[in-house]
């Protein structure tokens, strides 16, 4: 016991340092915290410091989910919530409402290569090329040998996902916020003539291409929000296929391999390919005595498909 509260004791310095002096703002402490007088030590430690505590709790009481440690009241069934605070702890409880453990994958690919792609245009609302076609068939056969019987299919809003999900001959649903980066005013343009255009507006967006905003336009981090919602449902459904673009492509790929805003622009993800990623629960034992380290990690796989 004694050791223990030693490890707590020193967990909760981490904590101190890392709000205080490396920037961040929120830690989680995670620890048993069953007893009165280990909330109080907490209580008290957070009164010193002026910071904000939320208690998240774990109850369980079926013993198979006992036995596999989960997060929530019986993987989900019900939730308990007080005293939410501020925007940030009720964000919290939204992600840990969302989330799941249950097996699933989550396949992402761009749409077929359209014309614009071959003219070098950025944006617009372009039709399939004669080889965008051509993944368009080959992503059909991917998900029958792949025998995806239970996936969903979501497409964006412009012609060019629908036209490769309309291939597949199975429903799909169709989602405004997955439609490409808006670049505004520099639409429909390649990347020369930006250049030549708005030399100044090319520079800046070379120097921050994540918080560069086209004007009237968008930037990663203006996109990476509007996202949301669709990561959302992707941390709730099952088997999803995602067909959308590069930037959104990008975005949705940092969230779940955790990459910074820094490489999030530069992510590849190339025409004619798809990326398999498979959460897994509990993936990761640091300690074969301290199991549940890490929530989950993501298994990646690629497949480039012809066309
Ligand atoms: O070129 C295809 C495209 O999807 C454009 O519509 C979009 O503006 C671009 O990729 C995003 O990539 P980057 O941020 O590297 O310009």
């Amino acid at each position: 016991m004694e050791i223990r509260k030693q490890c707590a004791l020193v967990a909760l310095q981490d904590v101190k340092a890392y709000l205080a002096e490396e920037g961040g703002q929120i830690a989680v402490f995670d620890a048993t915290n069953t007893t009165r007088e280990r909330r109080e030590l907490l209580l008290s430690f957070a009164k010193e410091h002026a910071y904000k505590v939320f208690f998240v709790e774990s109850l369980c009481d079926d013993p198979d989910v006992i036995a596999a440690n989960i997060m929530v009241i019986n993987v989900g069934r019900s939730f308990l919530v007080n005293k939410v605070q501020d925007y940030i702890q009720s964000k919290i409880v939204y992600y840990l409402m969302n989330i799941h453990v249950h097996s699933h994958s989550i396949y992402l690919c761009r749409h077929g290569e359209s014309e614009h792609n071959v003219e070098g245009r950025i944006g617009g609302d372009g039709m399939l090329s004669v080889q965008g076609k051509k993944f368009a068939g080959a992503l059909k056969g991917f998900v029958e040998q792949h025998g995806l019987t239970d996936l969903k299919v979501w497409t964006s809003q412009l012609g060019r996902t629908i036209q490769t999900a309309e291939e597949l001959g199975v429903p799909y649903e169709q989602w405004k916020i997955l439609n490409e980066i808006d670049a505004g005013v520099c639409e429909e343009m390649t990347y020369e003539m930006i250049e030549e255009t708005f030399p100044a507006e090319f520079a800046l967006r070379d120097q921050d291409k994540y918080h560069y905003r086209y004007p009237g336009g968008e930037s990663y981090q203006d996109l990476v929000q509007r996202l949301e919602p669709v990561i959302m449902e992707l941390e709730r459904q099952g088997n999803v296929l995602v067909i959308c673009h590069q930037a959104v492509m990008r975005c949705l790929l940092a969230y779940f391999l955790d990459k910074s805003a820094d490489d999030l622009p530069y992510l590849k993800c190339p025409l004619h390919t798809v990326l398999k990623l498979t959460p897994v629960a509990y993936g990761r034992i640091s300690h074969p005595r301290l199991p549940c380290v890490s929530l989950r990690h993501i298994f990646l796989s690629h497949s480039s498909l012809s066309g």
